[in-house]
């Protein structure tokens, strides 16, 4: 039948989602599947429910796209769509509920501090230690997220992340190494790929870095200890059945360098699928390529 590839979207990570779309259009194309690249960005819920498309590949990142928002507007006009649902979407989007969700579940995420206009920055600071990182939490891509290294630093970060969330979330900084660890399925099948490690330059895996750099060096699988491999792997698919999420995503993880222990920071309902794009590394190393990933997660598609 007919596949809407949904992509471009109206979130801060329109350029990057236009990345993923184009990539996996090709991609459900070249396997001879009839894809469509729709744009939610320029093109109305009304022009999506005329395509009469049979089911579509959420190629979105962020707010209506990742969030629940589209999810539950697909529920409502029945298109079978891939990924999370409504509520695992929503709380993935949502950093602050995600930490919330995975320490109820007995899950290691960084310990935090919820800011608002009247929140004692100082007595943040001496509660966190510094550095800490201040996040919007409904962001994606590093968008709006700063490293503080002194306190008086601290009032900058907040307002770049409060110019573009209504909460901003303050987090311990974990000295380490990072990684992120790629999950297929859903439920009691849900299943963990091949654990890839992120080397950035000075450590900052930020907007540039993600995408347009060739100086981020990649490293999958991560060489680690078998123990620790099993063990990121293991919180990982916690991490994503904890909060529902289905079809596949992504969880990023850092190994705190004074412990060896792994910490959760966030999910990616629906991960970016770019040229430089890890979901994809991690399927290469199982050897399933881009287009072959795609039409997985296509036939995962459900409503
Ligand atoms: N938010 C980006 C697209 C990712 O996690 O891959
Ligand atoms: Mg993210």
């Amino acid at each position: 039948g007919k596949v809407g590839v949904l992509f471009g979207g109206r979130s801060a990570e329109r350029e990057v989602s236009i990345m993923s779309g184009t990539g996996v259009a090709k991609a459900l194309q070249s396997k001879g599947i009839d894809a469509h690249l729709f744009d939610t960005g320029e093109r109305s819920l009304a022009e999506l429910a005329a395509e009469k498309f049979d089911r579509v590949f959420i190629a979105l990142h962020g707010r209506y796209g990742e969030d629940g928002s589209l999810q539950g507007a697909l529920e409502l006009l029945g298109i079978p769509y891939t990924g999370s649902g409504v509520m695992a979407s929503a709380v993935g989007m949502d950093k602050i509920t995600t930490k919330i969700v995975w320490l109820a579940a007995g899950l290691p995420t960084p310990r935090y501090a919820v800011l608002n206009a009247q929140s004692d920055l100082a007595a943040v600071c001496a509660d966190l230690g510094l550095p800490l990182i201040v996040k919007p939490p409904h962001e994606g891509s590093t968008i709006g997220i700063t490293k503080v290294n002194e306190a008086g630093a601290l009032k900058a970060a907040y307002d770049v992340a409060a110019a573009l969330d209504d909460a901003v979330l303050a987090e311990e900084f974990i000295t380490g190494r990072e990684f992120t660890v790629a999950v297929l399925g859903a439920g009691a099948a849900a299943r963990a790929l091949p654990v890839v490690e992120i080397v950035a330059p000075q450590g900052n895996y930020d907007y540039q870095n993600k995408y347009f750099s060739d100086d981020t060096q990649y490293f999958c699988p991560a060489q680690l200890p078998a123990e620790l491999t099993a063990e990121m792997q293991r919180i990982a698919v916690e991490a994503y059945r904890a909060l529902g999420c289905e079809g596949w995503g992504r969880v990023d993880v850092l190994l705190r360098e004074r412990d060896q222990k792994p910490y959760l920071l966030e999910v990616n309902t629906s991960p970016g699928m770019t040229g430089h794009s890890l979901v994809p590394m991690a399927a290469r190393a199982l050897g399933i390529s881009y287009e072959d990933l795609c039409v997985e997660i296509l036939a995962s598609a459900r409503l």
